[in-house]
């Protein structure tokens, strides 16, 4: 076990806390036009704040937006946003976006249902699926189709509903991660959805205004890690697939990469757009998939972005913590760092994302308590951090290695080079020579797919990503935490004034 501590040991070494808390909530409120319409929302159950739970969070300018599902009657916005160029407040009032009436529960033509993560692309637009449904397993309702809605950020406009095809859905079908690719012009667009019960690949062209799916063994959970342990509540979400999606900057090739990871898996896997791009390679691209590799026990991962020098954030939700890969390096283990880690903010990072100016967003929400346990609405439950990105990775594995490593040292021990696939000009990556080796088969042995689970054979779940009680709770919950809580963060002096750097750098350098 050894090896074990030393590889956690690692990215901590240097890993103070970074992630700086900007927003929290106990409990989710809204904002009304005035106090009179939130007591009558209220007292009609249109408004039941102790139901809502933030899943999804993007920033443009100076809106944040924040998602909140319809899993539970009395949310009155499932997409909103908090204005970030008002006088600061720490627990801000969402804002439906665009409208009231563009959130309306039931109204497929004009409305939206249940919305989870969102991407806002340089072309400033905002990329919405609603996937038109009310309640949760077992009692989820569907409302409406399958609809991508596209809004003109500029305009707060809706420029673009599509409906999903039927063949692009399955009966088990459940999509809450996408990811947008912005070829050489806007029009050049295209956006990827992971179906992680349904175990497939939906990619939407935004020139022809079509869909199609791809299916492969990849996108199924690995049966060997479906058990989790998070805020001390045990249980087992063995039947997630594909589920954390991000794409790599464009390549040597013209084209970026896919990088995927099943939620029940600790492996990551990736596909060229060269193959997603293309309705013909539905069909004949089982081997244009690959395996990018291992990150290690305990890395069940929600969420993931990438940023244009090829860096990879992901959520680690059972370590409450937030983990980076740079791509350059080979993703195994002891590449994989821990940029932050908080066992009472960080319970269940829902969201990752990156800015154009490289600030760092992340969202806690502690979801396993919230749908298996109770909430204790005391307590601060909800949280958006956010960190500079060069800050988050100073000390990490992924921070450039030859920054750090004396060239005595170098120069005196065998350089292992590789080249970054992503930059047009090519830059050398020089890997410490000092990390230690590990046997690669000890991780990979048990987590390589089963060819055997084709998706024919595979069983077709019927579940929703919300565990039913029966599965979720184990004979030996443990109503104590697995790991103890510090309260560090809570006892901590915070500053009563907020550096409000977001304000003056919001403008976003046009890039088309
Ligand atoms: C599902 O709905 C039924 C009928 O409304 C209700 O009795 C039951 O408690 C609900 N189950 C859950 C888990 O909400
Ligand atoms: C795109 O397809 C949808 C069907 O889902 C249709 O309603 C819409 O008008 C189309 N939009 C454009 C711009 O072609």
């Amino acid at each position: 076990m050894a090896w074990q501590l030393l590889i956690l040991c690692l990215p901590f070494a240097s890993a103070a806390v970074k992630l700086e808390e900007m927003f929290s909530w106990n409990v989710m409120d809204w904002n009304y036009p005035d106090e009179y319409s939130r007591q009558q929302a209220i007292a009609t159950d249109a408004l039941i704040p102790e139901n809502a739970l933030p899943v999804g969070i993007e920033r443009w300018r100076n809106k944040l937006f924040v998602s909140v599902p319809r899993w539970r009657p009395g949310i009155p916005a499932t997409l909103n946003y908090i204005p970030l160029d008002v006088p600061y407040q720490p627990s801000p009032k969402l804002i439906p976006y665009p409208s009231w009436q563009g959130n309306e529960l039931g109204n497929c033509e004009s409305g939206l249902n249940t919305v989870y993560r969102i991407k806002a692309d340089k072309c400033d637009r905002l990329w919405v699926l609603d996937v038109g449904t009310y309640g949760y397993d077992p009692n989820v309702t569907n409302l409406c189709p399958y609809a991508l809605n596209v809004y003109d950020l500029k305009t707060d406009q809706r420029i673009r509903r599509y409906v999903f095809r039927p063949e692009d859905i399955v009966p088990s079908t459940f999509i809450a991660n996408i990811a947008v690719d912005i070829g050489s012009s806007c029009d050049d667009a295209f956006a990827y959805f992971s179906d992680e019960l349904g175990y497939g690949l939906i990619a939407y062209s935004w020139e022809q205004n079509k869909s199609w799916r791809f299916s492969h063994s990849y996108f199924m959970p690995d049966p060997l890690v479906g058990d989790f342990n998070i805020a001390g509540l045990n249980f087992q979400w063995g039947a997630e697939g594909i589920f954390g999606i991000t794409l790599s900057p464009i390549g040597l090739d013209g084209y970026r990469t896919l990088y995927f990871t099943p939620l029940s898996s600790h492996t990551e896997f990736s596909v060229s757009t060269r193959i997603l791009r293309d309705e013909s390679k539905v069909s004949g691209s089982y081997k244009d998939f690959k395996v990018v590799g291992v990150r290690g026990p305990d890395t069940h991962t929600t969420s993931k972005v990438m940023d244009n020098s090829a860096v990879q954030l992901f959520s680690l939700i059972d370590q409450n913590a937030i983990g980076c890969w740079n791509s350059a390096l080979p993703l195994k283990p002891q590449n994989v760092g821990v940029v932050d880690k908080d066992d009472v903010g960080l319970v269940f990072p829902s969201d990752v994302k990156i800015d154009e100016g490289k600030n760092v967003w992340v969202m806690s929400d502690r979801m396993p308590v919230f749908l298996e346990s109770e909430l204790d609405y005391s307590d601060i439950n909800f949280r958006i951090y956010t960190a500079r990105l060069d800050t988050l990775l100073q000390g990490t594995v992924c921070e450039q290695q030859q920054q750090f490593i004396p060239l005595a040292r170098i120069q005196d021990s065998k350089q292992t080079t590789v080249q970054l696939p992503y930059t047009t000009r090519t830059q050398s990556v020089t890997l410490p020579p000092t990390l230690p080796t590990f046997t690669q088969n000890e991780y990979t042995s048990n987590l390589v797919p089963n060819p055997q689970f084709t998706g024919a054979s595979y069983p077709q779940t019927t579940h929703n990503i919300i565990p039913k009680a029966s599965s979720y709770m184990q004979i030996n919950m443990p109503k104590t935490p697995s790991a103890p809580y510090t309260h560090y963060r809570y006892t901590e002096n915070k500053p009563s004034g907020r550096n409000l750097w977001w304000h003056k750098n919001y403008e976003v350098q046009e890039n088309y």
